[in-house]
């Protein structure tokens, strides 16, 4: 599953793990650990990210997924849970220039390609279906208008405990669609085989609708 950001794909991707029994894995987080790594370590500065030190620490790096008591899926970073932090306003308004770095492309997808080797699981992201596995069996990309996204984030923010504004919101969701789909490496763009999910004026229930029948349609094939 691939799309803009804040448009319900990780949603969506969990609810179809859950009710299929595959492995749910957020690539976008993957990306997220290693911007949080870059602040706490000093990476990222006036200047733009030190490159040279982060690409001598990234082989060091150790991303991965663990789940709570009551099975929800948090990221750690070198043995600590850092789901929290990773969602932040200070992580997403970095992520996006950290992730349009070659070398961190590179190595997360060689990372992500073994993570999904064994098949049975449903990845998110923004180059999945064009760049990590251009032979997955089913290509959905969601999107929906800015400000739903931005509404959405607001509200998931809000509902954690933080107070973001909500302008704020709206243009980071609005720069990370710029620079996604503009860096060099790896563009956000809809596979030429992906079905495309627009769910701006969509509920729930349509959704999961509208998933389920895809999900049964492709199996069948
Ligand atoms: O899905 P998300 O908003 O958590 O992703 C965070 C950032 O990571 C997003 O701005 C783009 C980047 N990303 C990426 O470049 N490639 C992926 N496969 C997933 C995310």
């Amino acid at each position: 599953m691939d799309g803009h950001s804040s448009c319900g794909k990780s949603t969506m991707a969990k609810k179809l793990a859950a009710a299929t029994g595959y492995t749910y894995i957020d690539t976008g987080a993957m990306y997220r650990a290693v911007t949080l790594f870059c602040l706490e370590n000093g990476l990222i500065g006036s200047n733009g990210i030190d490159t040279v030190e982060l690409e001598r620490c990234l082989p060091d790096l150790n991303i991965s997924f663990g789940k709570d008591d009551e099975g929800r899926q948090f990221t750690m970073l070198n043995g600590r849970n850092v789901e929290r932090e990773i969602r932040g306003m200070e992580v997403s308004s970095n992520v996006s220039p950290v992730s349009a770095l070659p070398f961190v492309r590179e190595a997360m997808v060689a990372q992500q390609r073994i993570m999904g080797g064994k098949g049975a699981v449903i990845m998110d992201g923004r180059d999945i279906g064009t760049t990590v596995f251009p032979d997955a069996e089913l290509k959905i990309f969601v999107t929906a208008r800015d400000d739903v996204r931005a509404q959405r984030r607001y509200d998931e923010m809000r509902q954690k405990g933080d107070n973001p504004v909500y302008e704020d919101v709206l243009e980071n969701v609005r720069q990370r669609d710029y620079i996604d789909s503009h860096r060099d490496v790896s563009p956000l763009r809809q596979a030429p085989d992906a079905i495309v999910l627009d769910n701006s004026d969509m509920t729930m229930a349509e959704q999961d609708e509208w998933l389920m029948r895809h999900y049964l349609a492709a199996v069948k094939e």
